[in-house]
């Protein structure tokens, strides 16, 4: 009998395709929303689940959901994972690692130009048919090429950002993070380590990629935005929560800071509403990682580490280290 897999949300047809040949698949390709209760139901029975980060497995579910192995999560960022329990009961957890770490940097460095340079400002002014004459402070922003790039949260993607800033655009890198990276990284990404203070005060433009965890809620909070400097940008593309959205809207509205760019956001797909009324920020739907090859190798990478716990007893980029489970398929 094959396990019994359940897919959360759309994926690729092909993948799914794939998956079939392994598992008797349950796939959510409908979308159909999930209500923590019927979440909760759907996991029930399965042997193992592919989930997006937006899909918890938690005390509650895990509770509920003996047979549960594995969870592979298609994101880098697991906060949706509760792994501590997972580990306790001896669930694997998986994520996608490395294979959207270019892909993300891009779409980091695109949302910092765009915020700085005002692009989209600029576009809606145009749309609206503003756009009368040529002025020579028309939506005149900030230099990004020899400026400083902050980088809070300095892993594989942090220091994919800091080679951007660095070898392409000439700029003085600047990074915090829990530890001082090795001198060898440090030097290749030309990235300088300093106290979280000294980033937000020099900092012409502060990108967060740290993971979101209780530590890290709000790490962006009203008196951390006031140490930047009012000329600065901030780019979050990490996760909702580790910016105070409501403090930040506050923030742009009076000017303390230049203009923000966001792609996660507290609560989201919900956002703060005080962030539509503010012109000096772009807001985009959570797509860093989503060009169709990046999405491609992260369902791909989900798959392959359900395929490898099964077939080898051996998840390929598993985020705790735990003996399989014994794989019972009777019922
Ligand atoms: C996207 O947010 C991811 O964590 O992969």
């Amino acid at each position: 009998m094959k396990p019994k897999l359940l897919v959360a949300r759309p994926i690729f047809q092909s993948v799914i395709d794939d998956l079939s040949a392994f598992f008797d698949v349950t796939s959510n390709q409908p979308d159909t929303p999930w209500t923590p209760d019927s979440w909760q139901q759907a996991v029930a029975g399965h042997d193992a689940a592919l989930t997006t980060g937006s899909d918890p497995i938690n005390g509650n579910v895990l509770g509920t959901n003996p047979r549960l192995k594995i969870a592979a999560n298609m994101a880098v960022g697991y906060n949706n994972f509760d792994v501590p329990a997972m580990t306790a009961l001896g669930v694997t957890a998986t994520n996608t690692p490395d294979v959207l770490t270019e892909t993300t940097a891009d779409f980091g460095f695109a949302l910092l130009m765009a915020t700085a340079r005002r692009m989209t400002e600029s576009e809606h002014y145009l749309r609206a048919g503003q756009w009368k004459q040529w002025r020579y402070d028309m939506f005149a922003g900030a230099e990004v090429h020899g400026s400083t790039l902050g980088i809070l949260g300095m892993g594989r993607i942090g220091q994919a950002i800091a080679r951007r800033g660095a070898h392409g655009f000439g700029m003085n890198v600047i990074y915090h993070n829990r530890s001082q990276l090795d001198a060898a990284i440090e030097i290749e990404c030309k990235a300088r380590f300093v106290d979280k203070e000294t980033l937000l005060k020099t900092a012409d433009h502060l990108v967060l990629v740290l993971p979101y965890s209780a530590q890290s809620h709000h790490a962006m909070g009203a008196a951390e935005i006031a140490l930047m400097k009012p000329s600065a940008t901030l780019i979050n593309i990490a996760r909702g929560g580790i910016v105070d959205d409501a403090a930040l809207a506050v923030a742009l509205k009076n000017k303390q800071i230049a203009a923000a760019g966001l792609d996660v956001f507290e609560g989201e797909p919900a956002l703060n509403p005080a962030l539509l009324t503010v012109p000096n920020v772009v807001l985009t739907p959570h797509i860093a990682s989503s060009t169709v090859h990046t999405r491609m190798a992260m369902a791909k990478l989900a798959a392959d580490n359900l395929v490898a716990y099964f077939k080898a007893g051996k998840a390929l980029t598993p985020l705790n280290q735990l003996a399989p489970k014994q794989v019972d398929l009777s019922s």
